[in-house]
């Protein structure tokens, strides 16, 4: 009876988890990322411990109770801090810190939250050249929504689209739009070597706008396309 009574709490629990979607976040090799937990309102946070998942489980930070965070050994261990408004920084962050984080957040009559983030990182430290230039890959690309700015202005959808091809060498990067004004001025900026764009589309007249990379080197050369409205509607919660 017990048993049964737990496991019914476990999936009721499994379901919530399963409920929230991971938090995609984009990291750039050598710079500090922040994964920060999103807690409920009159949600008080007790105990907070974080989780990287991949490949295998390890602990990399937990706080008890207000206490000053215990770091473990970890991948991370030298490079990551907790925060006491429970966001872990990792600085800087690498590129095999690619990977699954889970946060569990407890609060003060034992209910838990649990989030998870998926970490992309892109490097910044161009290849070595070599002497056999290989044809480039279909491009694949990513988005990822800017971290919320409470000064973000009304109407306006801000996101990053991260370019990459898993194939080839001496890679060149460019970006082309439609349906929005023209890719250059304060909206748009390319960094990364021009592997990332950032965006920041005028949800009445840009919408839906669609963006092309292009990825080429001296014996080939292969674009992608993508359409960003989805992501502007969540980035909106609408
Ligand atoms: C703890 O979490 C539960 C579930 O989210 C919530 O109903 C309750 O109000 C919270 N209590 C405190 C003290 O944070
Ligand atoms: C938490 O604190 C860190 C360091 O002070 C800060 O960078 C981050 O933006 C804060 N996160 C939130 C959600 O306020
Ligand atoms: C928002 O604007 C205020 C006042 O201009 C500024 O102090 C604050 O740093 C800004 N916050 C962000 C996240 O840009
Ligand atoms: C790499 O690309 C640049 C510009 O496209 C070109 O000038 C250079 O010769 C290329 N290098 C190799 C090793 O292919
Ligand atoms: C940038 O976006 C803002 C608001 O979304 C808009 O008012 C402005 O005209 C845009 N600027 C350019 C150069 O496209």
């Amino acid at each position: 009876m017990e048993w049964i009574l737990l496991t019914s709490v476990l999936h009721t629990a499994m379901l919530a988890v399963l409920a929230r979607a991971p938090v995609e976040t984009l990291g750039i090799e050598g710079y500090p990322v922040f994964l920060k937990p999103k807690v409920p309102p009159g949600f008080h946070v007790r105990d907070t411990i974080w989780r990287f998942l991949t490949p295998i489980e390890e602990l990399v930070a937990i706080s008890f109770q207000g206490t000053p965070q215990i770091q473990y050994q970890s991948r991370f261990y030298g490079r990551s801090q907790l925060h006491t408004n429970f966001t872990l920084e990792i600085r800087p962050v690498s590129l095999g810190d690619s990977g699954t984080f889970s946060v569990l957040l407890v609060n003060t009559t034992g209910e838990m939250e649990k989030q998870t983030f998926h970490l992309a990182v892109y490097g910044t430290v161009l290849r070595k050249k070599r002497d056999v230039t290989d044809a480039v890959s279909m491009p694949t690309i990513r988005v990822f929504s800017e971290e919320s700015n409470p000064n973000r202005s009304a109407g306006s959808c801000e996101l990053f689209l991260a370019c990459a091809a898993t194939r080839g060498t001496n890679l060149t990067y460019s970006w082309a739009g439609t349906g929005v004004k023209k890719l250059s001025g304060g909206n748009h900026s390319a960094f990364e070597n021009g592997q990332v764009l950032r965006t920041k589309l005028d949800l009445s007249e840009d919408m839906p706008a669609s963006y092309t990379c292009t990825v080429a080197n001296a014996v080939s050369q292969k674009s992608a396309t993508i359409t960003v409205w989805e992501q502007c509607q969540r980035e909106l919660g609408l």
